[in-house]
C-alpha cells in the first residue's frame, strides 16, 4: 500500500501526517517535531488557530538548515482562522501563517471552518474560548464562494499549492465546487471510529476532494471537552474490537485505528508529542501501518461501530462559544 495518495494536482499527500492542535508547549513540541521528521514524518498539519505555527516553522528550518532534507520532500498544510473569513483577510492571514512558518508557501491552505467571526482584536482560538463570545460575534456576512476566490489567487501567487476546506457539511462544500476555478483538493473532517461520516466522504472521494480525519483516535487528550454540554469522552483504543484486532497482528490499537482509515483511501494526522508514540502512528522503520492488511470482514465489524451525529467529539460552534447557528453546520 502507498503511503501516499495523489491529489487532482498530480501531487502526492502523505496517508499520515503529525497533528499538532493543542500542542503549544514550545520544547515539548520541538521535541516531538524533531522525533516525527526523524521518524519520517514529512507531513504537518498545523492551523493560524493553534498558535504553534512559528514553532513548526522553526523546527522545519533547523531540519532544513542541516540537510536532513528538501522542502519538496515536507507537505505542510495550514488554515484560515475564523476571523479571517473575509477575502480581504485572506493574504494577510496567509501571509501571517507564511511568516510564522519560514516558508515561501505551504502545500495545502484549508479554510478552519464554514463560519466567520467578527476579529475584535482575537488572535487565536484560547482567546476565543476565555472571550466567552456569544453569537453577537459571528459575522453573518461570510461568504465561502467569495472567500475561495481569495484562495485561488494566492495558489495563482504561488503561496499555497492546493487550497481545501475543514468542517464543511455536503451543502457547504458543494457551492465551492459548483462555483470554483480551482477545486478544492482537500476536506479536513473529524473522523473515527464513532464518527466514521460515510455519505460525506463518498461524496467527497466521488467528486475529487481527498479526505484528511482529525482526531483519528478519538482525541483521549482532550479531557476539557468532556465538560462540554454532557459529552464523554470515547475510549476508542480501550475497545474490545479494536484489541482483539490489534491482539491478532501484533499492532498497537492505534495502528489499527489508523489503518482503518487508510486502508479506506483516507488520509490521518494523529497528534502525538510523546516519541514512542508517534513512531508507532507512523512506523516506517518496521512499516507498522502499512505492512499489514485488515480483512473485509474486519473493516465492515470497525466500519459497524460508526455512531452518527452521536460520535462527535468536536463542535466547532460550541468550542466558540455558539450554541446554534442557523447556517451551521
Ligand atoms: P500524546 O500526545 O501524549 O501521545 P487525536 O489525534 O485523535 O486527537 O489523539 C491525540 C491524543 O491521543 C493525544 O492525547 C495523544 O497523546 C494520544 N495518542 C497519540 N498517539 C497515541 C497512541 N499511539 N496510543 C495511545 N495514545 C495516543
Amino acid at each position: 500500500m502507498s503511503k501516499t495518495i495523489t491529489l487532482h494536482t498530480g501531487a502526492p499527500m502523505p496517508t499520515i501526517g503529525l497533528g499538532t492542535w493543542q500542542a503549544q508547549d514550545e520544547e515539548e513540541l520541538e521535541r516531538a517535531l524533531d522525533s516525527a521528521l526523524e521518524a519520517g514524518y514529512r507531513f504537518i498539519d498545523t492551523a493560524y488557530l493553534y498558535g504553534n505555527e512559528a514553532i513548526v516553522g522553526r523546527t522545519v528550518q533547523k531540519w532544513l538548515d542541516e540537510g536532513k532534507g528538501t522542502r519538496e520532500e515536507l507537505f505542510i498544510s495550514t488554515k484560515l482562522p475564523m476571523m479571517g473569513m473575509r477575502p480581504e483577510d485572506v493574504p494577510e492571514f496567509l501571509g501571517a501563517s507564511l511568516s510564522n512558518l519560514q516558508l515561501d508557501y505551504v502545500d495545502l491552505y484549508l479554510i478552519h471552518v464554514p463560519f466567520g467571526m467578527l476579529r475584535h482584536g482575537m488572535q487565536n482560538l484560547d482567546e476565543i474560548v476565555a472571550g466567552e463570545v456569544g453569537t453577537g460575534a459571528l459575522d453573518m456576512e461570510t461568504d465561502h464562494v467569495a472567500i475561495w476566490k481569495a484562495l485561488e489567487a494566492e495558489v495563482d501567487a504561488g503561496r499555497t499549492r492546493h487550497i481545501g476546506v475543514s468542517n464543511f457539511n455536503e451543502r457547504q462544500l458543494t457551492r465551492v465546487l459548483d462555483n470554483c476555478t480551482i477545486k478544492p483538493a482537500n476536506h479536513q473532517i473529524e473522523l473515527h471510529l464513532y464518527l466514521q461520516q460515510p455519505d460525506l466522504v463518498a461524496f467527497c472521494l466521488e467528486r475529487g476532494v481527498t479526505v484528511t480525519a482529525y482526531s483519528p483516535l478519538g482525541s483521549p487528550g482532550s479531557k476539557w471537552l468532556n465538560t462540554a454540554d454532557g459529552l464523554q469522552l470515547p475510549d476508542l483504543l480501550g475497545l474490545p474490537e479494536v484489541r482483539e484486532l490489534a491482539d491478532k497482528y501484533s499492532k498497537q490499537p492505534a495502528q489499527v485505528l489508523l489503518r482503518h482509515l487508510i486502508q479506506k483511501g483516507l488520509v490521518a494526522v494523529p497528534k502525538s508529542t510523546n516519541p514512542e508514540r508517534l513512531r508507532q502512528n507512523i512506523d516506517v522503520g518496521c512499516q507498522a501501518i502499512y505492512d499489514f492488511e485488515l480483512s473485509e470482514a474486519e473493516m465492515d465489524t470497525l466500519d459497524a461501530l460508526d455512531r452518527g451525529e452521536e460520535g462527535r467529539i468536536i463542535d466547532m460552534l460550541l468550542i466558540v462559544g455558539v450554541k446554534d447557528h442557523p447556517e451551521y453546520p
